[in-house]
């Protein structure tokens, strides 16, 4: 989503901000400005499109100055043009403010102001802010923040300078994530600590609420009584190379690349086999209260929900703990059964989705205990859940996640194991369980050092304007998962069905034109589904099989064939979603599409 990132410091701010911009383009990129305080005055640059588009204005006349904001938006209230891009200003041209989030009552603070002699350029809410603040100010930027904020309703993550009281950058936060980058004397605030990373990897949280107050000699940390609290400094562990493509043409292609990687990094030192198990240090849950919930929730959206749904499974097969899986956005709005004896697990990759981040709220609200099993270490679904499992994937840029998923599904893997063995799992099955898991690494790069076959079937379909993926088990939900992975990077449109369902209206759509995956591996299902895969085939459907040996039940029935490595049912996913990953990337390449950047789409959403 919308992308923050400031600098004030000694350098100057243009070129660091504009490279900020840049890794921050993955979150929403519809528009980009920049703000620059160049001595004089306030000086705004901004444009629609990518930032290649701001970068080349800036370069044809360069804003010169050690201080300013610069924002990518997402657009949420008006279209995407330059008008409505950030930063907005006041209306004397002293004021300049980034904003992401939704100021709801923006529209009565229109009139208000409007009342006031305020005329309004943009369609957006956040114009009402920068008004707002030079109503309010007296010479004190802070205080005149303060005073905005108070009149808001909504979220905001924001970045203010004015020309009067220049070299400073007032920032503040509810809702929507931001952070305070700490260098030598200079200072950053970014709403994602990938915009600060090559500059510097100490940085302070802010919580709601937070108000940061930067200039070239230090920092402040205020509430919105300007009381000075005390927040405890961070460091980040990513690498810069991590956040860079390394040779491959997109962040997609190494994200999926990376997964042997990945995948071994949330196994890392967390399996006990000898005894079955897992440890699981950051769940802050003891054996007794692990057992002492009557049922679990698992909440999440997108892909994270996907990977929800195979945690369903896992944790209703080996534990017989029942388990319900809700979309975050549903959740919040209906009266689900939770108390203090669920367990509510929370699953992002970004650990900021305004949903999911709201839907933990209202579990906690409820009673529940919670955990989340997050990536983005100081996240605020990390801070605010009372325990939870990093993924340790490090940072996903592609927009379509992939090795978020894996991570996730292998730490829900681990979770199961642990509460598990503490109910009636036999050792046994915890030692088999182990010994797949880890083998997976290994079947993971099998299938990668073939990706080579994927790329020939993505030539083969390119052209296609449908596509079905089935899957029965543990392989449904991978089903939805492929499905979601097509249409957010090729605009195809696909659908995942459980492969038996298919009879109950898809199966309507199928002729010779429609492409239909079946995951069918050598599992518990295979029987099964082979009858689907005839039922696709009587109608001279075009059948691609995700298989794992030669099937003689299949003979003549498939159009192509994909082999992944065998392991148990309950791990089949995790297999069977790599070459699914690849199938999508390498046919919106094909398609000219701009894979790490869909249309539309954002990595991180943080509006409702
Ligand atoms: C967006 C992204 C998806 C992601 C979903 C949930 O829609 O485009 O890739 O799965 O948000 O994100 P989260 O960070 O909560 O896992």
């Amino acid at each position: 989503m919308c992308g923050i990132v400031g600098y004030v410091g000694p350098k100057l701010a243009t070129p660091l901000l504009i490279e900020g911009l840049k890794r921050l383009e993955y979150r929403g990129y519809d528009s980009a400005g920049v703000a620059i305080m160049n001595g004089s005055g306030v000086e705004t640059v901004k444009e629609s499109g990518k930032i290649t588009r701001l970068e080349s204005l800036l370069s044809a006349t360069p804003v010169v100055g050690t201080t300013g904001i610069a924002h990518t938006r997402w657009a949420t209230h008006g279209q995407p043009n330059q008008v409505n891009a950030h930063p907005h200003v006041s209306q004397d041209g002293t004021i300049a403010v980034v904003h992401n989030g939704i100021i709801e009552n923006s529209m009565v603070l229109k009139q208000m102001l409007e009342g006031r002699g305020y005329t309004f350029q943009s369609d957006t809410d956040t114009e009402v802010l920068a008004h707002l603040t030079q109503e309010f100010f007296e010479g004190n930027l802070e205080e005149a923040v303060i005073q905005a904020l108070r009149m808001v309703e909504g979220t905001y993550g924001i970045a203010v300078i004015s020309a009067t009281d220049s070299h400073k950058i007032v920032a503040a936060r509810k809702g929507s994530p931001l952070l305070v980058g700490l260098g030598d004397q200079e200072y950053f605030v970014a709403s994602d600590v990938s915009a600060i990373l090559a500059h510097t990897r100490q940085v302070v949280y802010l919580d709601d609420g937070d108000l940061a107050v930067l200039d070239r000699d230090g920092y402040r940390i205020i509430d919105l009584d300007a009381t000075e609290l005390q927040k405890k400094v961070s460091r980040v562990d990513w690498d810069l190379d991590q956040i860079e493509r390394g040779g491959f043409p997109h962040f997609m292609l190494k994200e999926i690349f990376e997964q042997p990687d990945t995948i071994e990094n949330t196994m890392r030192g967390r399996l006990l086999p000898d005894d079955g198990t897992s440890r699981l240090g950051g769940l802050n849950l003891t054996d007794d209260e692990l057992l002492s919930f009557d049922n679990i929730v698992i909440t999440a959206c997108g892909t994270s929900w996907h990977s929800a749904l195979i945690g369903e499974n896992l944790i209703e097969e080996l534990t017989r703990v029942p388990v319900e899986v809700e979309y975050a956005s549903e959740f919040r709005y209906r009266n689900p059964i939770v108390n203090e004896r669920t367990l509510c697990i929370v699953i992002s990759q970004s650990g900021e989705t305004a949903d999911t981040l709201a839907a933990m709220r209202e579990a906690k609200r409820r009673g529940a205990r919670t955990l989340g099993i997050v990536n983005v270490v100081g996240s605020t679904i990390a801070r605010e859940s009372d325990g939870g499992i990093y993924l340790h994937a490090g940072p996903e840029i592609g927009v379509a996640s992939t090795k978020a998923f894996t991570s996730q599904v292998t730490a829900l893997l681990l979770f199961t194991l642990k509460l598990g063995r503490l109910r009636d799992m036999s050792i046994l099955r915890g030692r088999e369980i182990i010994d797949a898991m880890k083998a997976i690494p290994g079947q993971v790069r099998d299938i990668l050092s073939r990706a080579d076959e994927i790329e020939a079937l993505a030539e083969e379909f390119k052209r296609a304007s449908n596509f079905l993926y089935l899957g029965r088990g543990y392989n449904f939900p991978a089903a939805l998962e492929g499905a979601l992975k097509l249409k957010e990077i090729s605009y195809i449109h696909a659908e995942g069905y459980p492969a038996a369902e298919m009879k109950h209206g898809p199966i309507a759509l199928i002729d010779e034109m429609m492409p239909v995956v079946f995951i069918a591996p050598h599992d518990s299902v295979f029987d099964k589904i082979t009858s689907n895969v005839q039922e696709v085939k009587a109608r001279k459907g075009r059948v691609i099989a995700i298989t794992s040996r030669d099937e003689p039940a299949l003979k003549g029935k498939i159009d192509y064939e994909f082999r992944i490595p065998e392991t148990l049912d309950l791990l089949g996913s995790i297999l069977a979603s790599v070459p699914l990953q690849l199938l999508a990337y390498y046919i919106a390449v094909k398609r000219g599409a701009n894979v790490d950047q869909p249309r539309n789409l954002a990595k991180s959403v943080t509006v409702e």
